[in-house]
C-alpha cells in the first residue's frame, strides 16, 4: 500500500465518522421539536378545558405532567361569628345609628362619617335635639322600636349595619320608673334586632354600661366579672345583651356589647357636646355650675367607701368613645367575633376631685352642697379595659380628666345662650 492509498482510506473514514455525527445530532434535533410541538398542543388542551369549567384553584388541574409540583392551594380563613359565616364585603354599607341625636349617639354620627361610612339617623328626640345632627344627615323621626318604620328605614337606606344608642340611661330615674326602662332599653332593643334579623342587617352595636356589673367587688372590673346589676337602669342593659347573644347564637347575626364606663367631655373642635335638657353627669353638671346656668351641684353620699368618702368612677372622652363605635364595626366587617368590651380609662376619680379639678380649668368658683347617697349608686367604678384595646386596636386620646373638662368646658361657653334657654 503506497501513501496516495493511505491518504484516501483516512479521508473515507473521516466522512464516514462526520455523516454518522451529522446523523445523531438531525435525529436528535427532530425528536426534540417533534417533542416541544406535542408538549404546547398538550398545555393548549388543558387550558382550554380550564377555561370551559370556569375558574379553579391551581392545584385543580387534575391528573398529569405538572401535579406532583403543585402544592395545595392556601383557603382564606372564612370569617367567623358564633360558628356562624359572614359575606365580607369591602363595600361600605350605610350604618343605622339610633339615638344619633342625643349625646353620644351625635358623636358616634362624627365619627361614622369622619371614617367615611354613610348614616342614617333615626331619633324619637325624646332627649335629643333635631340640632345635634347636620342638616346633611338623613334624619328619621321615630321610635327604635317600631319594627315597621325600621324595616322601611333598612331597607330605603341599603343599612348594612345597626349601632343602637337609643335608650335612657338616668339611673335614679330607673329606680322611680323602672317599666319605662324594661321598655325603654329592653323591649324597644328587642324589636330592632328582630327587625335586623327580618331584614337581614347582620352586624349590630350595643350602648352597653358598666351598670351591668352592680357592685363589683374586685377593682378594675374585668369583662369576666359577674353581672349583677342594683338598678333597673343596669338589668334593662343586661337583658339587651342576653338578646343579643342569644340571637346571635341562632341566626346570622354578629354584635359587639360596650359597656361605657362615665362618659364626658364633648368634640374636640366644638361641634357638639352634650345637650339634653337636664344635666344628670357629674362634669356637665360641673360645668353648667361654673357658667352659672345652674345653681351648684349637690354631692350624693360622702360616706361610700372610698378615699375621700364619695364615689369613684372612670371618666371616658365621647370622642374616644365614638371612635371605639367606627373600630367595633370595623372588627365585625373583618370577620371578627360577636364580643363584650368595657370601654373606660382604667383611672378612678372621686367626685370631690371632679369638682376640684372643673374649678381648676375654669377658673370659676359654685357652690357645692353635701346630700344624702342616691339609690342605685355604686362606690367604685374604674374599667379594665384591655380586651378593647387588644381586639379592637383601640387607643383612647383624650384620656387625662382636665382635657375632658376642657373640652366640656369649651362647648358649654359655647352653647351658654341655648343652654340658658333650654334649661
Ligand atoms: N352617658 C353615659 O355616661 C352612658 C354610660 C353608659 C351607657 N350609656 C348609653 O349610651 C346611650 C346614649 O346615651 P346618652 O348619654 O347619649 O343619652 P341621651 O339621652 O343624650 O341620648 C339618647 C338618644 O336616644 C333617643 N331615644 C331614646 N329612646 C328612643 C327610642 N325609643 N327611639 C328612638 N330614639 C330614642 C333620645 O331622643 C336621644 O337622642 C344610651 O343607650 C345609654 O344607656 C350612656
Amino acid at each position: 500500500m503506497n501513501i496516495i492509498d493511505v491518504q484516501y482510506i483516512d479521508i473515507t473514514l473521516y466522512s464516514a465518522v462526520c455523516r454518522a455525527l451529522l446523523k445523531r445530532t438531525l435525529a436528535r434535533a427532530l425528536a426534540y421539536v417533534v417533542l416541544t410541538i406535542c408538549l404546547g398542543v398538550l398545555r393548549q388542551a388543558r387550558r382550554g378545558a380550564r377555561l370551559a369549567a370556569g375558574p379553579r384553584r391551581a392545584c385543580e388541574s387534575g391528573p398529569g405532567l405538572f401535579r406532583s409540583a403543585c402544592q395545595p392551594a392556601r383557603r382564606r380563613p372564612a370569617p367567623r361569628s358564633h360558628g356562624i359565616q359572614l359575606n365580607v364585603t369591602s363595600k361600605i354599607d350605610t350604618v343605622l345609628i339610633t339615638g344619633g341625636a342625643g349625646y353620644i349617639g351625635s358623636h358616634g354620627v362624627l365619627a361614622f362619617r369622619a371614617a367615611g361610612h354613610p348614616v342614617v339617623v333615626l331619633d324619637d328626640l325624646s332627649t335629643g335635639r333635631r340640632s345635634a345632627v347636620g342638616d346633611d344627615v338623613p334624619f328619621v323621626l321615630g321610635d327604635a322600636g317600631d319594627r315597621d318604620l325600621i324595616g322601611k328605614t333598612l331597607r330605603d337606606h341599603g343599612v348594612g349595619a345597626v349601632v343602637h344608642f337609643a335608650g335612657s340611661v338616668v339611673v335614679p330615674e330607673s329606680v322611680a320608673d323602672p317599666l319605662k326602662y324594661y321598655w325603654n332599653n329592653t323591649c324597644v332593643s328587642r324589636n330592632l334586632i328582630a327587625a335586623c334579623v327580618e331584614h337581614g342587617v347582620r352586624r349590630f352595636i350595643f350602648s352597653s354600661t358598666a351598670a351591668v356589673y352592680g357592685v363589683p367587688e374586685v377593682m378594675p372590673v374585668a369583662e369576666t366579672t359577674p353581672t349583677e346589676p342594683i338598678n333597673p337602669y343596669g338589668a334593662s342593659k343586661l337583658m339587651t345583651e342576653w338578646i343579643l347573644r342569644d340571637t346571635a347564637a341562632a341566626h346570622d347575626f354578629s354584635y359587639v356589647a360596650l359597656r361605657y364606663f362615665n362618659v364626658s367631655g364633648a368634640d374636640p373642635e366644638g361641634r357638639r357636646g352634650q345637650n339634653s335638657r337636664t344635666a344628670t353627669h357629674l362634669i356637665e353638671v360641673a360645668t353648667r355650675a361654673a357658667l352659672g346656668v345652674q345653681d351648684g351641684l349637690d354631692v350624693y353620699g360622702d360616706d361610700y367607701d372610698t378615699p375621700d368618702g364619695t364615689c369613684v368612677r372612670d371618666y371616658i372622652h365621647v370622642s374616644d368613645l365614638a371612635a371605639a363605635h367606627v373600630l367595633a364595626l370595623k372588627h365585625l366587617n373583618a370577620g371578627g367575633d360577636t364580643a363584650v368590651l368595657n370601654l373606660g380609662n382604667g383611672r378612678g376619680h372621686s367626685v370631690r376631685e371632679v369638682v376640684e379639678t372643673v374649678r381648676r380649668v375654669t377658673g370659676r368658683d359654685f357652690p357645692v352642697r353635701q346630700a344624702p347617697r342616691r339609690a342605685g349608686d355604686p362606690a367604685c367604678l374604674v374599667a379594665d379595659a384591655s380586651a378593647a384595646r387588644a381586639v379592637l386596636g383601640w387607643q383612647p386620646r383624650r384620656a387625662a380628666l382636665e382635657q375632658q373638662i376642657a373640652d366640656a368646658w369649651n362647648w358649654r361657653q359655647k352653647c351658654q345662650n341655648i343652654t340658658a334657654a333650654e334649661t
